[in-house]
This record gives structure tokens, sequence and C-alpha cells, in this order.
């Protein structure tokens, strides 16, 4: 039985039946993390290797295990696959499992251009079958958060978003992220989520610059990329598979600033900091001000132990009387890793009969996908003894 919405019912107790491709490091992380999901089942693995689709099968009680990506495809019992395979593998597993009538939800990047990204997103639409990149950090509880303070404009018009991507992985001449055929690199890697975070929050960019350093194996090691939009606004974008970074986000509104806090792709706090309109300028302080907050700083002092807290609380005491700017700081952790949101929006999706979600649509991932070309189209390489 194919899983297409012609033949979904409506009816909300309805099990969904999904299996996994591949066998590897965040197919493992998904299969943790599918405990969390209370309207779907897991219920087949697929490996090049019988042997591994056993193991993986027997580690989480997967009953159905397929030595082959065609068997799983083929699998009528199967609705939805979670493609976990390297990105130069995505486009042909995405067409096996669309053209045996199954809903998708493929690892980022969704393909490794866009010209394969219009390719199985064409497919997908001639089939009426749903197809999702599995942008997980869309559907994070607090990046939802993220997406309403922006919709209600807390920080005005937004003018810059900043964000950075490093992760030191080390160089092995087998290991995916550092090759060239299995789609490896910064950019591909680390910069995807990047360049989804500032699609999500101001669009397609007008215009792209970039810089990338080699690595080893011919891949990015470094990319930094500048993004113009239209409306006056800038995004800078720094990722790396060399060397781990602060991983955090800025973004720089008119009355306001939000930081969403490290690790960037999976977080669970930011922090918002608003100006009083009233007072866009440096506000001189008077003598009795002055002694006024010097009390306030003393008093904290003693009672304090915790100093770094104290310059915390100092800091923003000086800023809301100086500038008038609010500072407050949101929490919200995902459950388990977080990987099990984005397959409750796919059931949604598939439940109220959708190709597509609205969260992390189809013509989004393509556009950020013609953002990656463009980058590196620009083909402007440095190499590190040139710095
Ligand atoms: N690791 C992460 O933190 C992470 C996070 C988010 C997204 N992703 C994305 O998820 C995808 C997979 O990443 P991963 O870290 O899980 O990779 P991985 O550990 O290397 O596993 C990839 C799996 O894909 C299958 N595969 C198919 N063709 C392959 C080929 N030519 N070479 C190697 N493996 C092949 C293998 O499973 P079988 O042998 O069972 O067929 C392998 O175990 C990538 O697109 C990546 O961007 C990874």
């Amino acid at each position: 039985m194919t899983f297409s919405p012609v033949s979904v019912p409506s009816s909300a107790s309805r099990s969904i039946n999904w299996g996994i491709l591949g066998t590897g490091a965040i197919a493992h992380r998904f299969a943790a993390d599918f405990v969390h999901v209370t309207d779907a089942r897991l219920v087949a693995i697929g490996s090049r290797s019988g042997e591994k689709a056993r193991a993986f099968g027997n580690r989480f009680g997967i009953p159905r295990q397929h030595g082959s990506y065609r068997e799983l495809a083929d699998d009528p019992d199967v609705h939805v696959v979670y493609i976990a395979t390297p990105a130069s593998a995505h486009k042909a597993n995405i067409e096996l499992c669309l053209r045996a009538g199954k809903a998708v939800l493929c690892e980022k990047p969704l393909t490794v251009n866009a010209h394969e990204a219009e390719e199985v997103i064409d497919l997908a639409r001639r089939k009426n079958l749903f197809l999702m990149e599995a942008m997980w950090t869309r559907f994070l509880p607090l990046i939802v958060r993220l997406r309403e303070l922006l919709a209600q404009r807390v920080i005005g018009e937004i003018r810059h978003v900043m964000a950075d991507m490093g992760s030191q992985v080390m160089f092995d001449s087998d290991s995916r992220v550092h090759s060239e055929e299995l789609g490896g690199g910064a950019l591909l890697q680390k910069g995807a989520y990047l360049l989804s975070l500032a699609s999500m929050i101001v669009g397609s960019p007008t215009s792209v610059k970039s810089l990338s350093v080699p690595g080893k194996a011919g891949v990015d090691e470094h990319t930094g990329v500048l993004l113009g939009y239209s409306g006056g606004c800038l995004a800078t974008l720094w990722c790396s598979v060399g060397v781990r970074s602060g991983r955090q986000g800025t973004i720089v509104g008119t009355q306001g600033q939000i930081v969403i806090h490290d690790p960037i792709v999976c977080p669970s706090s930011l922090s918002l900091r608003l100006y009083d309109s009233r007072r866009r300028h440096y506000a001189p302080l008077t003598a009795e001000a002055e002694s006024r907050l010097k009390a306030r700083f003393l008093r904290y002092a003693k009672c304090s132990r915790l100093i770094r807290k104290l310059r915390e609380r100092f800091r923003a005491l000086s800023d809301r009387i100086l500038y008038g700017i609010r500072s407050s700081t949101i929490c919200l952790p995902p459950m388990g890793e977080g990987l099990h949101y984005q397959v409750s929006e796919v059931n949604r999706c598939l439940r109220a009969g959708k190709l597509e979600s609205d969260i992390m649509s189809l013509d989004e991932s393509h556009s950020i996908m013609v953002t990656m070309d463009r980058i590196r189209e620009q083909g402007e390489k440095t190499h590190a003894e040139t710095l």
C-alpha cells in the first residue's frame, strides 16, 4: 500500500509506518529519538548489507530488516522513508523511494546541487508524493518560538544575521565529511544549516559573495559567506569542518537583538535584548544616577559569590539604566536530541493530505541549493598559506 495523500485516511488514530534507509551515525540518533514519537511506528530498516540491517534492527527493536535499499523501498508495510545516507546518494535514494510510492524525509542537504534538487522535487510533485528536507533544527521548540518572536517583529526591522558553525572533524581519508565524492566539505555539511537559518529569517538573497579555504581532500575546510537582501539586510555566515567555533547566531534588528546560543544546530536557549525606542542615544548619567548605580553594584557584590553572574546582572542593569535595554533569556530545551520533531511535522502533513511542509517547503530547499551553487560558482578560493 502506498501512502500517497490520496490514500491517507484523515483518522488521527491510524499509525504511520516509518522505515530508515542507511545505518550510519545520524540513523542511529534518529532511531533513538523515535521513542518520543507517539503517532507513528518505526517498522523497517534498510542497509546495503543484511548484517548491518539486522544489527541495527535488533538494537532498536525494528522488526523488518532489509539487506538492500530496494527491498526497503518496496516494503508494502512502509509508508514513509527517512533517508540517512551521504549527500551524494540522496538524489538516487529519493528517486528509488518515490518511484516505489513512498513519502520521503531526506537528510540535509536535500541534494548536492540545485539541478538535482529540481529533479527530485519535480518527481515528487508529478507522483503526488510527500517530500521534505530533514532540516530538523526548524522544528525544535526554541526555533518555533524564534519564528513567533520574529513574526511579532519584537526586534523591529531585521538588518543583519550573523551565524557560525564550525566543528573539528579529524581528517581521515574515509571520512564522509572530508570527501568530495560523498558531498562533504564545510559548506554542504555545516553551511547548509546556516543558509537554511538565514533563509528562514530573511528569505532568498539577492547577492552572494564568498571565500573558501580548501582542506587536504579538496573540499572546502572553511567557508565565509556574505549575503545581501532586498531591503538592506545582510547576512554573514562562516562554517568549518576544521575547527570548532562559537556555534551561535545573532539577529540584529532596529529595536533589539536575538542571540541564539550554542549549539546553533540544536539550541536550548536564546537571549533577547530590546531597546527603548524613546531612548535611541546614550544618556549620560547624572551624579545621582551614578551613585545609585554604584550603590546597587556594591550591594550585589557583597551578597553574591558568583562573580560571573554578578557581571551579567551589572551589565543588564547598566544597559537598562543607560540605554533602556531590557534583556531576557528564553529556555526551551528539546526532548532527547530533538530529531523527532520533524517526524511529527511529516505525520501532521500526511494526515492533512499535504504534499509538502509549509515550514520547510520544497521551493525553499531548492532556493537554498541555488544559493549554495552561487557560493561555489564564484570559485573564489584562498589557500591557508596566502591568508
Ligand atoms: N552525523 C550528523 O551529525 C548529521 C547530522 C545531521 C545530518 N546529517 C546528514 O545525514 C547524512 C548521513 O550522515 P551520517 O553522519 O549518518 O553518515 P555516515 O555515518 O557515514 O552514514 C551514512 C550511511 O549511509 C549509507 N551509505 C550509502 N551509500 C554510502 C556510501 N557511498 N558511502 C558511505 N555510506 C553510504 C551507509 O549505510 P549502509 O551501509 O547501512 O547502507 C552509511 O552507514 C548526511 O547527508 C549528513 O549531512 C548528519
